[in-house]
């Protein structure tokens, strides 16, 4: 299995590395601009990117101190613009890569991301994803009609309908050959090859049939990044490539063991799971020159920011905290993943709440590989090789001039490794992911239609 590569970004100036705004040079701001975005899709395309991967939060960053001041004035994560509306773009400048894009089940109706997503799939030819959150923030909860935020579970009991009813629209509404254009006879489409869904659960109604016809993929290949016990249910029920969150090999062996066991409760191949980490890559010629840049990048880190970033993650008020107190295992109703890296993952160590919040102004939880393109290639190679992750959500420090340095540096030695997955033309994102010549969904994926005849009226 070759190695996979995603870039992990955001549309706003700021996704996970707080202060980098600041660095001389930084281009961050330009993310109105759409041409950025296109320069952006073409230096991961020609970096051998499977896909850029879009994260996404709906509402702003205030629990630290409780107010939105810090996350204002500091840029975290805020402005932010919808990264959906990006794909079409950057899709036109590029053949190969995807795009992955994060929409949270919680707050928009899932006949309308169906819609939405097989529209993306039509538009790219099947070069997209959906990466699956539930959001974890409170204030959008308070925006979108809620007074407060559902619990965890019922959020993820939500998705699991959500779910439901989206492989109902995309797998089984429509025939594989309702569609005729057949202008002598008069018929666009075989109405008897269209069905309704007539789903009527605890949190939707959706009649159906499907507005759209059968695209590329059908269903988005589906990404997630649950970390707690409910969470990890739902990927490996649904997922079919995981974001492990952990920056510990024995954290991330604990996540991908624990997934690939509860796959197999829901009838899927353990095997069949993708799984992917987070790596903060920071290359120089030379080990003196990567470690110089390292120093400068963590003297732009802006502690604080982090501090208001990190409190909505564990939807903690850090800014209550001493600063030197040693950080306490909690279970949280934001990204359990974030706790558990510091606490769950090292259980031989003692994190100060200091000390967090210095190792995750450069881009959160995960590894920072200081060093020659050889020696990140070498990290890179141990993970992928040794642990069994298939592939890296690369993200940048400064922008877009970490992309370029990996692309240009790091990209030349794994390929000369022999290690990167190269597309085909025409391939689809799911069949570049599972190196198969298989455009949907595999058969024991619960949305699958082999599977979904079992569970669903008939069409
Ligand atoms: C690495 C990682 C990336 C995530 N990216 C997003 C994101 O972009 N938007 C979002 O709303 N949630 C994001 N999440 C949140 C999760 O998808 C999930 O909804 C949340 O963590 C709550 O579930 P959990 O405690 O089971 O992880 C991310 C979580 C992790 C660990």
């Amino acid at each position: 299995m070759a190695m996979h590569l995603n870039l992990f970004t955001m549309n706003a100036p700021e996704h996970v590395s707080p202060g980098s705004w600041t660095y001389p040079g930084d281009g961050s701001t330009r993310y109105t601009d759409l041409e950025y975005w296109t320069e952006v899709a073409r230096t991961a395309e020609r970096g051998g990117f499977d896909a850029v991967f879009f994260a996404d939060v709906r509402g702003i960053y205030d629990v630290y101190g409780g107010d939105r001041y810090t996350a204002l004035e500091r840029g975290v994560q805020t402005p932010s613009n919808d990264p959906q509306l990006l794909v079409p773009a950057m899709a036109q400048v590029t053949d190969e890569l995807g795009f992955a894009v994060t929409r949270s089940t919680t707050y928009i109706h899932p006949y309308q991301l169906a819609r939405e997503f097989s529209t993306l799939d039509h538009l790219t030819d099947g070069r997209i994803a959906l990466n699956v959150v539930t959001s974890y923030l409170e204030s959008a909860a308070r925006n979108l009609g809620l007074h407060e935020r559902m619990d965890k579970e019922t959020r993820y009991d939500r998705a699991d309908e959500f779910l439901e009813v989206c492989y109902a629209l995309w797998e089984s509404s429509w025939d594989e050959d309702a569609v005729r254009v057949d202008a002598d006879a008069g018929v666009y489409t075989d109405p008897d090859g269209v069905s309704s869904i007539d789903h009527d659960g605890e949190c939707f109604t959706v009649p159906g049939p499907h507005g759209c016809e059968p695209s590329p993929q059908r269903t988005p290949v589906l990404y997630q990044a649950g970390s707690s016990d409910r969470g990890r249910e739902f990927a490996a029920a649904n997922a079919e490539a995981v974001f492990a969150s952990q920056p510990t090999e024995a954290g991330v062996r604990e996540y991908m063991a624990d997934l690939r066991t509860r796959a197999e409760t829901y009838g899927r191949d353990p095997d069949s799971l993708r799984f992917f980490i987070g790596v903060v890559p920071i290359v120089g010629e030379t080990e003196e020159l990567a470690q110089a840049k390292y120093e400068s990048y963590e003297d732009h880190v802006d502690v604080e920011a982090t501090l208001a970033l990190l409190s909505g993650f564990l939807d903690m008020d850090l800014s209550k905290l001493d600063p030197d107190q040693k950080v306490e295992h909690i279970e949280t109703e934001a990204i359990q993943g974030t706790m558990n890296a510091f606490t769950r993952s090292q259980p031989d160590r003692e994190w100060t709440v200091r000390e967090v919040a210095q190792f995750c102004g450069l881009g959160t939880t995960s590894p920072k590989i200081v060093g020659t393109p050889e020696t990140i290639a070498d990290e890179l190679e141990y993970w992928h090789e040794e642990i069994g992750v298939h592939g890296f959500n690369v993200k940048e420090v400064v922008r877009p001039d970490s992309l370029r340095d990996f692309v240009d540096l790091v990209v030349p030695e794994l390929r000369a490794r022999g290690l990167l997955s190269e597309s085909q033309p025409g391939q689809t994102l799911r069949e570049r992911l599972y190196e198969e010549d298989e455009p949907r969904l595999p058969a024991d994926h619960p949305g699958a239609p082999e599977r979904r005849a079992n569970v669903s009226p008939s069409p």
